[in-house]
């Protein structure tokens, strides 16, 4: 049923403008005034903005990990995600050493299929770079429509990589048009300085941030970068935490590398004081890299400003407190890592961003949504609203109140990291594909509505364009 959507302002990553949005199989049809849309379903937007649909370009839903299992799955994960105002995913699948890529991305098509309630894609992860893996690469590239590929620089004898392997994933990726992901930790020095502190006996979960210093994040990220150079190649750091990555990447963004990075909401607001909370309740906030100093949020959020990162993604990595991350009450390196953020990423970007005048309405839609579609090869079905685009839309109260809580939180877990904080600004509906998923704050979609997304190879050009291109502006004259 067409639907046509009015009195709303919509905002987009270059304009902000009062306009109708006409919705026809899927898609967006018609923006402009007074649209002759007969027999619509008309959706009142009046005092809310209308955003294109989030991007979530960092999950890790029903992944393996620290001896469990993450808690949210493709159901319970998307679906928090949508109330959240995230319309799109793109998960982690994890490979296996020796095992062929195919069986780990048909694991990964298993796990989703019947379950997400948003569209969704894959990043595969590559442990090892050998003839079999190079020859998959067209494969996984052109059948399956993963452009982007995952090295993980720490994590030693579980998802580590040598540096080999990550220069040759640089070479593949750029002769074959994928983006090269790395978490960017330096895992051989944390391996030894866990060692040391569980040997002294230093077992207490702050001791997971105080063993993975912001040196060697920095050291990471920049030997990561500079091998980019090298191959001139194209490099997406997740989830930056530190002024000493932020730093390596200004710096090879100044020297003209492709190289693009992403913070998350929780290293934006919490810091490291929360890993000392008493009675192991510092085991909720053990994620990797580990929350750092507070100082770094400025940090962050100016990198935000400046355009030196680009994307907020959640690295949503769910565990129960009682019964997951208590595996590690006497051991820190035993708790496993992650947290669950999916839900709260645009609020908090919003609250805490557009609200405090850190960042303008217009970022908020590029940091959360735009950008991450055009590194993705997924602009502009996805991360605008363009005639043509998908209507993958989030219609966003800017003026509502909310206390975050696991109370009313629709994630599987049994805390929140953001428990007791008050954000402004919360999704009213969301549609994906031009149907309601979130319809006046209740959920209303279908497990297995969700499809999976093949995605366009990396183009060099792509991040750059400018919305202009296709601006509503344009469209209205
Ligand atoms: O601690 C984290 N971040 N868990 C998820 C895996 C990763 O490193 O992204
Ligand atoms: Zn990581
Ligand atoms: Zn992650």
């Amino acid at each position: 049923m067409k639907k046509l959507i009015k009195n709303g302002t919509i905002v987009t990553a270059a304009d902000t403008f009062t306009a109708e949005i006409v919705i026809e199989n899927g898609k967006i049809s018609q923006i402009g005034t007074n649209l002759s849309a007969h027999g619509a379903e008309v959706i009142d937007a009046n005092g809310c903005l209308v955003f294109p649909g989030g991007i979530d370009p960092h999950t890790h839903l029903d992944m393996p990990f620290g001896g469990t299992v993450t808690k949210d799955d493709f159901e319970t994960g998307t679906m928090a995600a949508a109330f959240g105002g995230t319309t799109t995913i793109i998960d982690f699948c994890l490979t296996n050493k020796g095992e062929p890529l195919k069986n780990a991305i048909q694991t990964w098509h298993a796990k989703s299929k019947e379950k997400a309630v948003i569209d969704y894609g894959f990043h595969l992860m590559i442990a090892e770079m050998n003839e079999n893996v190079l020859n998959e690469l067209p494969y996984v590239i052109n059948e399956e429509g993963i452009t982007s590929f995952k090295v993980f620089m720490a994590y030693k004898n579980v998802f580590q990589a040598d540096d080999e392997t990550l220069f040759r994933t640089l070479i593949s990726a750029k002769e074959h048009g994928a983006l090269v992901m790395v978490h960017a930790e330096n895992g051989d020095v944390i391996d030894y300085l866990t060692k040391k502190a569980v040997a002294e006996g230093n077992t207490a979960p702050i001791y997971h941030a105080l063993t993975r210093p912001p040196e060697l994040e920095g050291e990471a990220t920049g030997r990561a970068a500079k091998l980019t150079g090298l191959a001139n190649s194209q490099l997406y750091v997740v989830h930056v935490s530190c002024a000493e990555a932020v730093e390596k990447i200004t710096e090879a963004r100044s020297k003209g590398f492709n190289v693009w990075g992403e913070t998350c909401p929780q290293y934006l607001v919490l810091d490291q004081s929360y890993l000392e909370r008493p009675n192991f309740e510092g085991a909720k906030y053990v994620w990797s890299p580990p929350l750092r100093e507070k100082w770094n949020q400025e940090v962050l959020w100016n990198a935000l400003k400046s355009g030196q990162l680009q994307t907020l993604g959640s690295d949503q990595c769910s565990f129960d407190f009682k019964g997951q991350k208590d595996l590690g009450r006497d051991d820190f390196t035993k708790i496993p890592n992650g947290g669950p953020i999916i839900e709260d990423r645009l609020s908090i970007l919003f609250s805490e961003g557009v609200r405090k005048g850190r960042i303008s309405l217009n970022q908020f839609v590029d940091l959360t949504s735009t950008r991450a579609a055009k590194l993705f090869g997924l602009f502009p079905k996805k991360g605008t609203i363009a005639v043509g685009s998908d209507a993958d839309i989030v219609i966003f109260d800017p003026n509502s109140e909310r206390i975050i809580s696991v109370e009313t939180h629709h994630m599987a877990v049994d805390y929140n990291a953001f428990e007791g904080m008050k954000v402004t600004g919360e999704p009213v509906s969301v549609l994906s594909r031009g149907e309601f998923v979130i319809r006046d704050k209740q959920f209303v979609g279908k497990p297995g509505s969700g499809r999976y997304l093949k995605r366009a190879k990396y183009n060099v050009n792509i991040p750059f364009i400018q919305d202009e291109t296709f601006s509503i502006k344009q469209i209205l004259t």
